[in-house]
């Protein structure tokens, strides 16, 4: 096969064989494609988009690059849910001990933060003592120990994609909606999950801005996980304002502990309860125990502790404190207009919260505390929100990324979208 004539397929607008894609998929986890040659591909893809037919089978050959998990020595069902990403988005933290509460087992295979999105992985990192690397073996270990195991995925799981999303990254071609999919579900259909819920993310803090295109990439995304033997639904979610009131990694994490005690933001525990319920659905364990309850009577909060301590983490351990805060405040009396995610994720990325280069590290006590949401009523004057950071020299850029992205207005002039927007099945 040549590669020349998979790239000036696909640059001429035409369709890519199975075995182009077996192909090429191949070729470049071997090294054989260049990066210049799979860059020049996967643009090709950006611009010209893939069929169903191709999204599919470029989907599981990058699964085939590397090993498939296999949980079906457990005696549970297994669930899992999927975030595209966005700003304050903890929402794994509760849910995954939540729903190991609630009867099924949760295999979580989880990513660092880039840009402004958080990794749910740099949030659990902040506890001291835990350990996000974990081999098969132990990954078993710890979902027998508390139901429940989140950790970072290994390099035998899905390699292609690996490589590839490294590549996209910097070749300015991660904002495809087939590439899109196939990264995703590649890498949770080889995790060996039985049931998906995927959260797709809609507004200024997420990868999809609009509905149309969030809608496009669940419903590619259901239909790869179904097609697959997966069961999938997809949900689509607001982020055009942050979810909760933390934004930031052991402020994430105290945010959810809140939650699993009980407490805690409405629109975290609305959409924790919900996924929950839905994974539970799509598990055939659903009706066994309601979610709300286990996060009321503790059980779900033990499900976390188990989870934590048997990741080598101190589930009592003190989290990080970042060493400078400045708390700004409301500008005029009125209500909440606007409170753009975008702004605020890019406020706490710059704070230290999130990193440049994947190399780099990140500040687990840096981010952002929201005294106000969007619809509250306030007054001059009162905290608006306060800034946490290592250094005072972070605040002045900080500052700039708030700029304009947040407003006081009239009662009924805020333009909010649904916490959940659509279900896809
Ligand atoms: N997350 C992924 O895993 N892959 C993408 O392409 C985008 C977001």
């Amino acid at each position: 096969m040549d590669v020349i004539e998979v790239i000036v397929t696909k640059r001429d607008g035409g369709e890519l064989s199975t075995q182009h894609i077996d192909w090429v998929i191949d070729a470049y986890t071997r090294g054989e494609v260049a990066d210049e040659q799979m860059s020049s591909l996967a643009m090709a893809i950006l611009l010209n988009g893939m069929n169903r037919r191709e999204i599919a089978d470029w989907t599981q050959a990058m699964i085939r690059s590397g090993e498939r998990m296999d949980w079906s020595m457990l005696d549970r069902p297994t669930a899992d849910k999927h975030s595209t990403g966005g700003v304050g988005d903890k929402i794994t933290l509760p849910l995954a001990p939540l729903v190991a509460a609630c009867g099924a087992y949760v295999p979580q295979l989880s990513g660092r933060g880039l840009g402004h999105t958080g990794g749910t992985l740099d949030k659990l990192e902040s506890i001291p003592g835990w350990r996000a690397s974990l081999s098969n073996d132990e990954m078993l270990g710890v979902i027998r120990a508390s139901g429940a195991v989140v950790c970072a995925a290994g390099t035998g799981l899905a390699p292609a994609d690996k490589k590839l999303y490294a590549l996209r990254d910097v070749t300015g071609t991660v904002e495809s909606i087939p590439l899109i999919a196939s990264s995703i579900m590649s890498k949770k259909i080889a995790e060996g999950t039985g049931a998906l819920v995927l959260d797709v993310k809609v507004g200024s803090g997420a990868f999809m801005k609009n509905v149309d295109n969030a809608r496009e990439l669940a419903e590619t995304m259901v239909a790869l996980g179904t097609d697959a033997g997966v069961r999938t639904v997809a949900l689509l979610t607001a982020m055009d304002r942050p979810l909760g009131r933390a934004v930031g990694n052991a402020l994430e994490v105290a945010e959810s502990v809140e939650v699993l005690a009980g407490g805690g933001p409405e629109d975290v525990v609305e959409l924790t309860v919900r996924l929950a319920r839905e994974m539970l659905e799509l598990a055939g364990v659903s009706g066994v125990r309601d979610p709300a309850d286990a996060l009321k009577d503790g059980s779900a909060m033990d499900a976390w502790r188990r989870m934590i301590s048997a990741q080598g983490g101190d589930p009592d351990g003190l989290l990080p404190v970042a060493a400078e805060s400045m708390t700004l405040e409301v500008p005029s009396t009125g209500v909440i207009t606007k409170l753009d995610a975008y702004a605020v994720g890019l406020a706490a990325w710059r704070l230290g919260a999130g990193r440049a280069r994947k190399e780099d590290p990140v500040s687990f006590g840096a981010g952002i505390t929201l005294h106000v949401k969007p619809g509250d009523v306030v007054r001059e004057g009162q905290p608006l929100m306060t800034l946490h950071a290592d250094e005072t020299s972070r605040f002045d850029r900080a500052l700039q990324a708030l700029e304009g992205g947040y407003a006081v207005g009239e009662a009924g002039s805020e333009e909010l979208l649904p916490l959940v927007i659509d279900r896809i099945t």
